[in-house]
């Protein structure tokens, strides 16, 4: 696996919205608190189409995980924001290595309040840039069919998608990396 994973600066870049600057850096283990007020913030309905079910929060074991990425298999990152001091956490965009060792599993979510203004993309796009140096070849995912919202993203940052055959509620997305430029200069 690249070691370019540990240089996670040379791929992350604020992100310039209408309404504040959105820092990117990948979560640690002491964003548990942020990371349980990000996902208790997000609207029930983000909250279901991330966690593919109804969660008000995440039960403890499942906030360890969400926060305890190892950097290699799992890579996560955050966009956050700091209000008089304190780190609030407004996206989150995650990877998992898939047992074939070459494709990785992909989720996201974006604080409502900070929906349609880029963040997604932007946080996708550095992510990507972070898998095709460690050489995953291919972003998976799925979603609820009537996540209308996602299946857009999803087709506007690249992905193909279709519906899942032995779960018609569900769709699938899949992404082939590295075919275009996705490199940064470093910082
Ligand atoms: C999907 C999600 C991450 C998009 O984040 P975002 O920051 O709002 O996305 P962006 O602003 O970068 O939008 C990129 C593109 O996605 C599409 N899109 C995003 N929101 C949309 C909406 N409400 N309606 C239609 N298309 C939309 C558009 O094509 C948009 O490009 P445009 O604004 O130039 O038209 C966000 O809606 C979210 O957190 N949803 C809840 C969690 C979720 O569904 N996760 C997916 C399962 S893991």
């Amino acid at each position: 696996m690249s070691s370019s994973l540990q240089h996670w600066r040379m791929f992350c870049r604020p992100i310039s919205t209408g309404i504040g600057e959105v820092a990117v850096r990948p979560i640690m283990p002491d964003d548990a608190d942020r990371a349980r007020l990000f996902i208790e913030g997000l609207s029930g309905t983000s909250r279901y189409f991330r966690f593919l079910q109804a969660l008000r929060s995440l039960p403890p074991a499942m906030l360890e995980r969400f926060v305890r990425a190892d950097q290699v298999t799992q890579m996560v990152l955050v966009g956050v924001v700091s209000v008089n001091g304190h780190e609030n956490i407004v996206g989150e965009v995650r990877y998992a290595m898939n047992p074939d060792g070459e494709s990785a599993d992909f989720a996201i979510a974006v604080a409502d309040a900070w929906h349609r203004r880029g963040v997604g993309t932007s946080l996708f796009l550095m992510l990507e840039r972070i898998a095709v140096a460690a050489g995953i070849t291919r972003f998976t995912g799925e979603s609820f069919a009537v996540n209308s919202t996602f299946c857009n993203f999803a087709q506007a940052v690249g992905f193909r998608t279709w519906p899942d055959q032995s779960d018609r509620t569900c769709v699938r997305v899949e992404k082939r990396l590295g075919d275009g430029e996705v490199w940064l200069e470093p910082a």
